[in-house]
């Protein structure tokens, strides 16, 4: 049978500018640097000098407070829930893996990704000499409803049956309609129901109030939207509307995580004014 999931393997090279940006904040390992990556990097030096004047907050201090709070909550689930297995889905380039291998030794990492930047990634890994056993980067895409690259195949050969497991899409989300991601989180949620105890952490993007700030926001979701040749869309405009929805998708119970309340506690930078980034917990059982 021809296989009819769509492709939206145009996001990938994003991964290769977030991967950058792990680079030039000491989060990451060289070996996953790219001078693709680099370029881009200096390409939006401009834009988020500009957008820090303008909207109070740039494109790279909102991923540093997404990252380093997804961070801080898989943390808690290691720590005070004595989660086993951690998922990153949508890996792309980043070093969480890495990084939470070498603090929690006892973790099982399963990284995954479209089966190019799979590839890639597991090339770049294996030149770091990562336990296979305990590290491994597989390939799956989140809009296959079945198959070998399908969530549940991956879900059901990566981790122990009935375990609760945490599970990350970090800059994932907002490439899709909200139609077409709610049919993942409806996938998911099922799944993880079948392994009570698991979290869901992802980012969520939204747009400003500030007029001059979302007229830029929205031309560079249309920019984004290009390039990426994907509907790039922002979702919810406020927590209370992200945290209805993923309950409506069948997760039991959800939090949304404002980087303000975090700036006493991480080292991540301050936005001026009302971040538009929210990290949001969707929990199982
Ligand atoms: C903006 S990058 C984020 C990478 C990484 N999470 C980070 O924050 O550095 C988006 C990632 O989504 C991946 N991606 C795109 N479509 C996907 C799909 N259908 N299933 C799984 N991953 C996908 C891309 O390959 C890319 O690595």
């Amino acid at each position: 049978m021809p296989d009819t999931t769509p492709d939206s393997s145009g996001i990938s090279f994003t991964a290769l500018y977030t991967g950058a940006v792990w680079q030039h904040n000491q989060l990451s390992d060289p070996r996953l640097a790219t001078p693709r990556g680099e370029l881009l990097y200096r390409l939006m030096a401009p834009f988020d000098g500009a957008s820090r004047l303008v909207a109070g907050g740039n494109l790279r201090n909102y991923l540093l407070q997404r990252h380093l709070i997804i961070d801080a909550l898989i943390a808690r689930a290691v720590e005070e829930a004595g989660v086993t297995h951690v998922v990153e889905i949508a890996c792309g380039l980043s070093p969480r893996g890495l990084r939470l291998r070498q603090r929690y030794p006892q973790l099982t990492v399963i990284e995954a990704d479209l089966p190019a930047m799979a590839a890639r990634k597991a090339a770049a890994l294996a030149t770091a000499g990562i336990d296979p056993q305990q590290h491994r980067v597989c390939p799956v895409d989140i809009l296959a409803q079945e198959g070998e690259h399908s969530l549940d195949a991956l879900l059901a050969a990566q981790c122990p049956a009935g375990e609760p497991v945490v599970v990350i899409t970090e800059g994932l989300i907002n490439y899709f309609t909200l139609p077409v991601i709610s049919g993942f989180w409806q996938r998911l949620a099922a799944l993880l129901a079948q392994r009570p105890g698991s979290r869901y952490l992802f980012d969520s993007f939204s747009l400003p109030a500030n007029p001059l700030a979302r007229s830029g926001i929205l031309t560079l979701k249309n920019l984004l939207g290009g390039l990426t040749r994907s509907r790039v869309s922002l979702h919810f405009d406020s927590d209370l509307a992200a945290i209805r929805h993923l309950g409506d998708c069948g997760f039991g119970q959800v939090f949304s995580h404002n980087p303000e309340q975090y700036y006493r506690v991480l080292p991540i930078p301050q936005s001026r004014g009302n971040p538009l980034v929210r990290i949001i917990e969707a929990r199982q059982g």
